[in-house]
């Protein structure tokens, strides 16, 4: 018999038109689509052309006319500030049109562009749904980013507004928003005309006349908004991620493809349905909280939770096991990294007994690679399944994973499991051929991608080819590295380029090197990615200091890392750099990054067969050791 998995991936990559045609009936169309695949431009593909819906109406008025209007539609809790809200579906509609009338009364129009610098408030999720309702397209700033990359994304996405709240609150501190927001307007050249602030009663922020609009006020007045149709591949959303330099990639996400895949994962690799509480544990400036805190529950009628808080600290390691008894998630998401966390605080899980976690039927985690310990307690702990997936801000829904809703494989730790139906998953060697099962190579997909994923970078096409379309043709560059096994579980091991994953975010390295050179004792940098026990790993800087610089070192450190936290943000986590005489480097002047990674990390490696000066590998060590961070002396071969 074949398996229910087996003929959905087999149809889907044979038959897309027929695979996705089908799924499209999850979502209402004003207009179905004319082509389901429309490969007439490929390599770039684009889905569902000549279609015509609204992603708002889907997620929010079907399920008010379809009999949910009472059903909670949000569930916001706050352990930072004991809040917690219930927003109904009627409710929902009731705030989104009313917003988009704000929206529209800032003279917001069909494809302007609106960001969105919001904490883990319900109003966040009003803003997004608000601008999907009247065609704008939302760019959502995550609010650990420093003014300066607030200021490079609105000189890319050139919104006409910026939406924003009063304050963020991480544990013990208040983040003031609106300085930061006013300082990245001011380092701008786009100039922004209008700022709708929503005020938090932690922090009243101070509106610039002329240009900034209170929420509270505006919304008391505003117009309610019907929904605008837009075109399937319309965009829907810009989402910027780090590449390797300081200048991020926008991420266009389009309304059509989307819509379909995330309802349709909702059922085959979740497994809810309609009226089930699913609860993220992320952030809405993410991919993932825009996926699957805000879109895919909305649009398949369930309860998403926004959860306002921290795993530990707000107040203990039990807080999650708390949401989930009191709203009765379930199917909880989250990254591995919350779980090392709870782990070290609560290793026998005396506080995971503490609570009624019946309601919990799965537990998923994505966003870097869970290391085996940890899902083993989770799964000890939790009793339910663990399943890792494995997906990146450009496909906005994974790749691979153990899929619930059609067939339960057994997990392997270490695997995400398989491609999931739309998914040609191949490793290819440096040359492009396919390796053998088992061994490593470049984790690529064949064209075309499904639904959903990125149809192209804002403004910059070029950039998109390059990036990863050109260096494997036929396929799309994920980036990443791993294997296939016998069984076909897909392992990803490692970046291939100079992205590093810290707690689950993804930073460039380059962005950070860019910052360092900019101080003015420092003539050389290199940033890496150095492994880090909680949160997977932690970037740590190596500076070689100008000719004459005799200052102490001690103190260029501090600067330099102040200077990275004002320039990138706090979520940078840039707290170590070393001093050194200099760098290694091969004959052609490449800096070695991966080898002095290795001695960071105390692994074994070998001395490159390119390097320029041998000596200079010991001097790395030296250094590394005054901090702490000793390696090995390198085999001789
Ligand atoms: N606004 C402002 N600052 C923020 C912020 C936000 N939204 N989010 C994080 N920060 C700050 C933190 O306060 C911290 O500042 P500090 O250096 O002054 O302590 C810094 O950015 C680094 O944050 P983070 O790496 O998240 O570390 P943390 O020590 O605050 O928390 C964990 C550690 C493990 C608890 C946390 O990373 C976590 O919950 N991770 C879960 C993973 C996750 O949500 N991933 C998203 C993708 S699924
Ligand atoms: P982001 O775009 O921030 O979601 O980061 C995507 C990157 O995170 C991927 O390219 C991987 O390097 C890493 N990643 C995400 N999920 C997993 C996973 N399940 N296993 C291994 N790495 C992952």
């Amino acid at each position: 018999m074949t398996s229910a998995y087996a003929s959905a991936h087999e149809r889907s990559l044979k038959d897309p038109d027929g695979y996705w045609g089908d799924a499209a009936r999850l979502i209402d169309w004003i207009k179905p689509a004319e082509k389901v695949l429309d490969d007439s431009n490929a390599p770039l593909y684009r889905w569902f052309t000549g279609g015509v819906l609204n992603t708002c109406y889907n997620a929010v008025d079907r399920h008010v006319a379809g009999g949910r209007a009472d059903q909670a539609a949000i569930i916001y809790d706050s352990p930072i500030t004991g809040a917690k809200r219930t927003i109904t579906y009627a409710g929902l509609l009731d705030q989104v049109s009313r917003f988009a009338g704000v929206l529209v009364g800032q003279g917001v129009e069909k494809g302007d562009r609106v960001i969105i610098y919001m904490p883990m408030i319900p109003e966040a999720l009003v803003a997004m749904l608000a601008c999907a309702r009247i065609g704008a397209v939302h760019s959502v700033v995550f609010g650990g980013f420093a003014p300066h990359e607030l200021a490079t994304r609105i000189d890319d996405a050139t919104p006409k507004a910026l939406v924003c709240a009063s304050c963020g609150l991480e544990p013990g501190r208040i983040v003031r928003y609106k300085p930061n927001i006013d300082a990245a307007i001011d380092a701008a050249t786009h100039k922004i005309s209008s700022v709708v602030v929503f005020q938090r009663e932690q922090e009243t922020a101070s509106l610039t006349a002329g240009r900034d609009v209170d929420w509270a006020a505006e919304m008391a007045v505003a117009e309610p908004q019907a929904c605008v149709p837009v075109a399937a591949t319309d965009p829907l959303y810009i989402l910027y991620t780090s590449g390797t330099t300081g200048q991020p990639k926008g991420v266009v996400r389009d309304n059509g493809g989307h819509a379909v895949a995330l309802r349709q994962t909702m059922t085959t690799l979740y497994d809810v349905q309609p009226g089930d509480v699913f609860w993220a544990a992320s952030d809405v400036g993410w991919v993932v909280g825009h996926s699957y805190i805000c879109y895919a529950p909305l649009l398949t009628g369930c309860t998403t939770v926004v959860f306002e808080g921290k795993p530990v600290g707000t107040p203990d390691a039990g807080t999650f096991w708390r949401v989930i008894e009191e709203h009765k998630v379930r199917v909880l998401f989250t990254a591995p990294t919350a779980f090392r966390a709870i782990r070290r605080e609560d290793p026998n899980g005396e506080l995971v007994r503490k609570y009624d976690r019946s309601s919990l039927k799965y537990l998923f985690l994505a966003g870097e690679r869970s290391d085996p310990e940890t899902l083993k307690w989770a799964e000890d702990q939790l009793k339910v399944p663990v399943i890792d997936h494995w997906w990146q801000t450009e496909t906005g829904w994974a790749i691979c994973g153990n899929p619930m809703g059609l067939e339960q494989f057994p997990v392997k730790h270490g695997s995400p499991t398989k491609a999931m139906p739309g998914w040609d998953v191949q490793v290819l060697d440096e040359g492009r051929h396919p390796v053998e099962p088992g061994q490593i190579g470049a984790l690529v997909c064949k064209l075309p991608l499904p639904p959903g994923t990125l149809p192209t970078l804002w403004n910059a096409e070029d950039r998109f080819r390059k990036s990863y379309l050109t260096e494997f043709p036929g396929y799309y560059q994920t980036g990443d590295a791993g294997f296939v096994d016998d069984d076909g579980y897909v392992y990803v091991m490692t970046r291939t380029d100079d992205v590093i994953n810290v707690a689950g975010h993804r930073l460039s390295t380059g962005a950070m090197e860019e910052v360092l050179a900019k101080h003015p004792d420092v003539a050389e940098c290199a940033v890496i990615g150095v492994a880090d026990d909680l949160k997977g790993q932690v970037p740590l800087g190596f500076v070689c200091l100008k000719v004459g610089v005799d200052r102490d070192s001690d103190q260029i450190v501090k600067e330099l890392v102040k200077l990275v936290r004002d320039e990138i943000g706090p979520v940078a986590a840039f707290k170590q750099a070393v001093v050194v005489k200099r760098l290694p480097k091969t004959r052609s002047g490449k800096i070695l990054r991966g080898t002095m990674q290795k001695i960071a990390d105390h692994q074994d490696y070998k001395m490159p067969a390119t390097i320029d000066d041998p000596d200079i590998l010991p001097e790395i060590e030296e250094a590394l050791e005054e901090i702490g961070l000793a390696g090995k002396r390198p085999e001789v071969v």
